[in-house]
Parts: structure tokens; C-alpha cells; sequence
């Protein structure tokens, strides 16, 4: 489980020690956000579904938002989390699982190593960021002192274990595109970060306007422009929303959002198990499928290493502290504006 590496030369050398004594069919590298229903689900979704799959793409895709946001802070794990931030503790890993699964073309088979080839493929195709221009496409933060539930809370560089002039994100936001034929041109915008506002996980996927807006209000304004979403949930309240419009009930067109809802507990009556029971039970069947396989491993990291090659740069030339946010906050001020930049907003889940 991870850590795999703090980098790509470690998680290269640590894969090559682990070679040296297993095979790669005896390895099972445990990513727990596979374990989790809902992300398995997302291959349900996409491949059991006959309505979804031909509009899974940039000729229908707006734009695609991946938020982990987490409540909590570092929990006492100061030791451990300044050496990591939160780039290496979720994004490298959880979210990159999630989002190859999401983004990936659907594999002839449903046999391990024909998931693992797609997974792969979708990781190798993501577009190096430039060096020179990092801010524009990976956002740091830091959370600032303030209050949890009306109790004080520490900011981070207050944190037990946290070196006092620390440059460790606790909130890093990117945008990244994963350039083949799928996805050109469509933006991937993922967060994630401690003391947030909530404790939520989802994709959020904004499909394009309609081409014309047909209806007008008195005054000859456009309406009915504002985009549908589809937002899997992976937690909690696990489920799925479509949000599309609808004419409010009266003698003229109001074109208003909308939701169809699922919800696991409505539906099955029982909640999700827990993300490790499926994986431990996999693995002694010998089944990889939910495991992350090495060369993913590695196209991931050499993703985030340029990341963090493009920030250590940057203090090398500036070393102003990093942008904080307030406990409770959707993350730091720039973060909304790598997404103005484009004309849009994160969503509020
Ligand atoms: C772990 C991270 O891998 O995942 C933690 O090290 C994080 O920092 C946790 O809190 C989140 O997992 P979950 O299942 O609670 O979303």
C-alpha cells in the first residue's frame, strides 16, 4: 500500500526490489479508492449503460471536475504528511486511479491486465505541464488557523510535527488534459485539500450547451443555457445525479434545474462495505483487477514529479509563503482563478 515511492526514482527502485523477489502477477498494490463501490461502479456505469457511453466524450464534454475534499485536518500525522502534502497522498494515487477508470476506453475484456492497459494508456496521455508556467495549472495551499465546528483549530504549520516554515500543500487544485482522441481539447480540473468545507468525493462531468437557446423571457434574454451535469458521488451519500432542465409549471417558459437522483441506500437498501474487505478478498482469489499494476504506478509519478519539479522552481525563485485558506474554505484564492481563467466555476457539491 502506499507510500509506493516518494517519486519516480524511488517508486522505480522500490518496484524493481519488489521484482526482484515477485512476479508482477504476485504483486498487488492496494489503492483503497478501488475498493470503494462507487468508483467500481463507474465501469458499470460506463459499460452496462447503453445511454451514456456515446456522449462520454470531448464532442459532448464541457469539462470534467474531480474534488476529494476532506473536513478533517492532518489527524496527529504531522511526521508523515510534511513529507508527503497532499499531491503524493491523493492525488498521485487515489485520484489518477479513479480518474483512468473514468476516462479510459472500455478494454476488450473485463481481465485484469486489459483494464490495467487501458488505465495505463489514459495516464501516458496526459500533457506535460510547463515548468515556466506551473501556477496556471497546479495550485498550492496551505490551511490558516480558524474553527472546526465553532472549536479552534491550529493552521497547519501550528500542526505537531509540521516544520514551521514548511512549503507542504494541504490543497493543491490542476488542470490537466488528457490529449488522444476521447478527450482533446476538454479540461480535467481536480482538487483536493484538508480542512475544507465538507467531506465529499465525486466527478463532476458538464456536458455542452444546447447549440441554439430556443426560449426567451419577456424581455428577449436567452434562457435555458446553463449546462447538464452528471455527478457520480463516491462519497458519502454514494450515488448518482443527473441535473438537466425543466419548464416551471406555469403559463410561461422558465426553463429551471432540476435532479434525478440514485442513492445506494434508497436502491439496495444497505450501505457500500467497507473500500478493504473487497480488496483483501480479491487478492486472495489472485484477482488484480482493483490493484494498481506498476507501470501505473509509474506514469503517475512521472506526471506529479514535473509537478513538483514546476514548484520547486518556483521557490527557488520566490519563497512567499504559500497561499492559505481559512478551515471551512473551498481552498485558497487561486484556485478559483485557474478556473476564471477559463470562464468557469468549481462546483459546490
Ligand atoms: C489516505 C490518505 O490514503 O486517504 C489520508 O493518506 C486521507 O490523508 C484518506 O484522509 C482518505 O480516505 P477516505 O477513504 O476517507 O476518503
Amino acid at each position: 500500500e502506499k507510500p509506493i515511492g516518494h517519486d519516480l526514482a524511488s517508486a522505480r527502485a522500490l518496484n524493481r526490489l519488489i521484482g526482484e523477489i515477485l512476479d508482477e502477477s504476485q504483486t498487488y498494490r492496494i489503492d483503497h479508492y478501488l475498493g470503494k463501490e462507487t468508483v467500481q461502479n463507474i465501469l458499470v456505469f460506463r459499460f452496462a449503460n447503453g445511454l451514456f457511453e456515446p456522449l462520454w466524450n470531448n464532442k459532448y464534454v464541457d469539462s470534467v471536475q474531480m474534488t476529494v475534499s476532506e473536513a478533517i485536518g492532518i489527524e496527529g500525522r504531522g511526521n508523515y504528511y510534511d513529507q508527503s502534502g497532499t499531491l503524493r497522498d491523493m492525488v498521485q494515487n487515489h485520484i489518477f486511479q479513479f480518474m483512468s477508470l473514468m476516462a479510459m476506453e472500455p478494454p476488450g475484456t473485463f481481465e485484469a491486465s486489459a483494464v490495467h492497459d487501458e488505465k495505463v494508456k489514459v495516464l501516458r496521455a496526459l500533457r506535460e505541464l510547463p515548468l515556466s508556467e506551473i501556477d496556471k495549472w497546479a495550485v498550492r495551499g496551505q490551511y490558516g488557523p480558524g474553527f472546526d465546528q465553532g472549536k479552534p483549530v491550529p493552521g497547519y504549520l501550528d500542526e505537531d510535527g509540521v516544520q514551521k516554515n514548511s512549503r507542504t500543500e494541504t490543497y493543491v487544485a490542476l488542470k490537466l488534459f488528457v490529449d488522444n482522441f476521447r478527450w482533446a481539447g476538454v479540461p480535467f480540473y481536480i482538487r483536493a485539500g484538508k480542512r475544507m468545507a465538507k467531506r465529499v468525493s465525486e466527478i463532476g462531468i458538464t456536458f455542452k450547451s444546447v447549440p441554439h437557446a430556443l426560449f426567451t423571457d419577456n424581455l428577449g434574454q436567452r434562457l435555458g443555457r446553463e449546462p447538464n451535469v452528471l455527478a457520480l458521488r463516491i462519497q458519502p451519500d454514494e450515488g448518482i445525479t443527473l441535473k438537466f432542465l425543466s419548464k416551471v409549471p406555469g403559463p410561461t417558459i422558465e426553463p429551471r434545474p432540476v435532479t434525478m437522483d440514485f442513492r445506494y441506500g434508497t436502491s439496495f437498501g444497505t450501505e457500500p462495505p467497507e473500500a478493504y474487505e473487497r480488496l483483501l478478498l480479491d487478492c486472495m482469489l489472485g484477482d488484480s483487477t482493483l490493484f494498481a499494476r506498476g507501470d501505473e504506478v509509474m506514469a503517475s509519478w512521472r506526471y506529479c514529479d514535473r509537478i513538483l519539479r514546476g514548484w520547486a522552481e518556483q521557490d527557488a525563485r520566490n519563497r512567499a509563503p504559500l497561499p492559505s485558506y481559512e478551515p471551512g474554505a473551498w481552498g485558497p484564492e487561486p484556485a478559483a482563478t485557474l478556473l476564471a481563467r477559463d470562464g468557469r466555476v468549481w462546483r459546490r457539491p
